[in-house]
């Protein structure tokens, strides 16, 4: 009665942002477990309920975490000085892209995103009925939008990067944290030229990511710090980097990806190498635990969150389309689904690989369909160059993907 009351009463704005609300509300109260809520309610807060991000400048995030200071200089874990190596070694110059090429996001022959990446039949279904002109369009936006979130997301792995050299708690640590603070800055450089100089757009930060950028940057304990940006943030990372990489066909933007995607595989490996230990050594079982549910409850966060609503507003907030077949048809995109795909091959390994994958959590896994990733392989025995080489499998982006991977 109330709800058919305010259907007809309220103006159209208003009733977008209560089901906007309505959403947030409902993706909190998916969160089963009382000590992850806690923690990330007042991110949530901020992010969904205040929306920050989207405020305009600057944002204000607080920092609580210790910087940890050592006179003595130890050698202390090989491995991370191995890796520290190898990054001033793979160190480029965002200047060396070929910036000279000509980007035009209509051309059909080299689509910044494929127009496969939606699935225009259930666009119809669900009244989302649009001109081939408008298609292109709409495929570009979504492209555009999703190109300002990677940025978005480069700005926070910038902070965090550099909040995780002051943290972690070893020398060798700290030294390769400093080349990922560097590589982060470039990847924000690169972004951000892109999207100004060849996309001429920038949409605002989504409130999810928000959500999740502000919960990193503010909890005071390392390790949480550390397992959200290395394993979960930088995950979700690959993951995006390696499908538009794959679905692409704009040879700017693809080599900048493969550019990208090579930091981004170091960041991960730096992630299981310093966190394994902690994980299976150092912490104790309860701590353990939080941290598997934890790491469960933003992945299932991840998963169905970012849904482009920023573009639903430009283009559908009169109210022609609701925001429920907006989610219908971003959910089910088929370039949406094979980001998933790839997103959760390289997470769930790595989580296995820090020791928070045990009996007790892996039935939620198997629940929500991703046991199939179990047994994979871990970010330090991937190279960059297994990560560029996956085609997506057949069907996701549509017919213009054929050979785009090579
Ligand atoms: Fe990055
Ligand atoms: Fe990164």
């Amino acid at each position: 009665m109330l709800n058919e009351l305010a259907e007809r009463l309220l103006p159209t704005v208003v009733k977008q942002r209560l089901d906007a609300w309505g959403e947030s509300l409902h993706v909190m109260a998916q969160i089963r477990d009382p000590r992850v809520m806690a923690s990330l309610l007042p991110s949530a807060l901020r992010g969904l309920l205040l929306r920050r991000g989207k405020q305009g400048v600057p944002t204000v995030v607080a920092a609580t975490h210790a910087a940890w200071f050592d006179w003595s200089y130890p050698h202390d874990d090989p491995r991370l000085a191995d890796l520290y190596r190898r990054a001033k070694q793979g160190q480029w110059d965002g200047d060396e892209l070929p910036w000279h090429l000509d980007v035009d996001p209509e051309n059909p022959e080299r689509p910044i995103f494929p127009s496969g990446f939606v699935d225009w039949e259930l666009g119809r279904e669900l009244g989302i009925s649009l001109s081939p002109k408008e298609q292109t369009k709409l495929v570009n936006d979504i492209g555009a939008w999703t190109l300002a979130q990677f940025l978005h997301g480069e700005q926070g792995a910038l902070y965090a990067a550099a909040q995780v050299t002051e943290a972690v708690q070893l020398m060798d640590g700290k030294f390769y944290g400093a080349t990922q603070v560097m590589d982060e800055a470039r990847h924000v450089e690169v972004f951000s030229r892109y999207l100004e100089s060849k996309v001429g757009k920038l949409y605002q930060i989504n409130d999810n990511l928000f959500t999740i950028i502000d919960a990193l940057m503010s909890d005071s304990r390392w390790d949480m710090k550390f397992l959200g940006m290395q394993i979960m943030i930088e995950g979700l990372a690959l993951g995006a980097f390696g499908t538009l990489h794959a679905l692409t066909r704009e040879p700017l933007l693809k080599e900048l990806l493969a550019r990208v995607i090579q930091d981004e595989a170091r960041h991960v490996h730096f992630g299981v190498v310093a966190l394994r230990d902690q994980f299976t050594k150092q912490i104790s079982e309860k701590e353990r635990t939080e941290r598997e549910d934890w790491a469960f409850e933003i992945a299932m966060l991840m998963r169905n969150r970012f849904l482009a609503h920023e573009v639903y507003d430009e283009w559908f907030s009169g109210g022609k389309v609701d925001r429920k077949k907006w989610r219908t048809f971003i959910e089910r995109a088929p370039g949406m689904e094979y980001f998933r795909l790839t997103m959760f091959s390289r997470m769930v390994p790595n989580l296995r690989e820090i020791g928070l994958l045990s009996d007790r959590i892996r039935p939620h896994y198997e629940r929500v369909g991703l046991a199939r990733y179990f047994e994979g392989r871990a970010a330090d025995r991937l190279v960059a160059e297994d990560l560029l080489q996956e085609a997506p499998p057949a069907g996701y982006g549509g017919p213009i993907i054929g050979g785009a991977a090579a």
